[in-house]
């Protein structure tokens, strides 16, 4: 008999780590699946190392883990049917469950999910042909996108003349590309919701700022967007925790840019702001316990992204703890290639944007030196 789990992971990055890390707080046996070697998960817990697409290895988690979740929505929602077929398990372990992936790992389905339940999105259509319907019926400026599989910007482009969508026609000629209209955005926002049988609710709304498409910084926005943030996980017959990342427009109004059906970058401040953190959160959520109201201290996070050439970070860790009420996060991961999420950072408190800048630059400074 193999050694079984109270809750597995399908995917081994650092939100897997960072959840396995509240659960264990707890006392759960966790266990994740991961294509990679010495990975964020399973430098601190039990793994099967497997493609995240095969049948069989997701088939194993579910047999072996009373109750299983996601660590990203790339995992075509096919194949965890098919390991549901394969492990004849109860589809119930699964937070969030199959449907609410599906309608989420299209961008196309899932802004037509919202658009059908009102809930205010920019307006999408499928490129193909010659980009007839996306010319009549977005106009320009349009993002172009890849439906499947986009992160931290790969897999979006602007076209502000039809030359340029003509131009780009090579990427999104063999098809899975949408057009969307262009949004003139005063500020990016995100919001954690939780949405269960035990309750429903909302993290603070915070403003995040994108730098090269990567998140680079995450503090309170001062704006309520609970309302528009639960509805679309609503729309997306969402179960458990999801990141709903909005655009603030010119009059104050919002509309959803995407969710996400996991713990989020953006939610990382809830680590050190002193209420339950969205990884405590979403473990409660997965095991189907009551979940903790969120409040806390206004946080700061600033994302630590990979550098090269870079040194030992930590040689490094205590420049950035030098500045007060500064706690420092890391992943783990194997590489620090330029770009590359590698930890972060949170300060707590009054000034908390300045302050971790300012750890930041402390950190980054020495990183490079070390
Ligand atoms: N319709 C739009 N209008 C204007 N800007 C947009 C639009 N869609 C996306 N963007 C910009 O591009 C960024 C990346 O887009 P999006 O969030 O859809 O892609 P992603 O690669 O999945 O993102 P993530 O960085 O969250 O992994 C957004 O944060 C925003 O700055
Ligand atoms: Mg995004």
């Amino acid at each position: 008999m193999k050694r079984r789990f109270d809750i597995g992971f399908l995917g081994g990055g650092q939100l897997a780590r960072m959840s396995i890390q509240a659960a264990q707080r707890m006392g759960l046996r966790c266990l994740s699946l991961d294509p990679g070697d010495d990975t964020p998960a399973s430098q601190i817990a039990a793994n099967i190392r497997g493609e995240l697409h095969d049948s069989d290895k997701i088939a194993e988690v579910l047999r072996r883990c009373d109750r299983v979740t996601l660590e990203n929505e790339f995992i075509l929602s096919d194949h965890i049917d098919e390991a549901f077929e394969i492990a004849q398990v109860d589809e119930s372990i699964l937070t969030p469950g199959c449907r609410s992936l599906h309608l989420i790992q299209d961008k196309l389905r899932q802004r037509q999910a919202l658009a059908r339940h009102g809930v205010p999105t920019p307006k999408a259509v499928e490129l193909e042909g010659e980009g007839e319907a996306a010319v009549e019926q977005i106009g320009f400026p349009m993002v172009l996108k890849a439906r499947f599989g986009g992160y931290d910007g790969k897999g979006t482009r602007y076209a502000k003349t039809y030359e340029d969508l003509i131009k780009l026609r090579p990427l999104w000629a063999e098809g899975g590309w949408l057009s969307e209209q262009f949004v003139p955005f005063v500020r990016e926002l995100a919001v954690m919701v939780y949405l269960g049988p035990q309750g429903a609710g909302c993290f603070p709304a915070m403003e995040t700022i994108q730098t090269d498409h990567v998140c680079d910084l995450v503090f309170p926005s001062g704006v309520d967007a609970s309302e528009i943030a639960l509805a679309a996980v609503e729309a997306v017959e969402g179960n458990g925790l999801y990141g709903v990342e909005l655009f603030e427009l010119p009059d104050g109004s919002f509309e959803v840019n995407e969710i996400a059906p996991r713990p989020h970058n953006t939610g990382h401040y809830t680590l050190d702001w002193g209420g339950v953190s969205q990884f405590e959160q979403h473990v409660r959520l997965v095991m189907g316990w009551p979940v903790s109201t969120p409040t806390g201290i206004d946080t700061c996070m600033a994302n630590l992204l990979g550098h090269q050439p870079s040194g030992y970070h930590v040689d490094a860790i205590g420049a950035a703890l030098a500045e007060p009420g500064v706690h420092f996060h890391w992943y783990g991961k194997a590489v620090a290639k330029p770009g590359r999420k590698m930890g972060h950072l949170n300060a707590v408190g009054p000034d908390c944007r300045a302050r971790a800048v300012k750890a930041r630059e402390r950190f980054y400074e020495a990183w490079i030196r070390a």
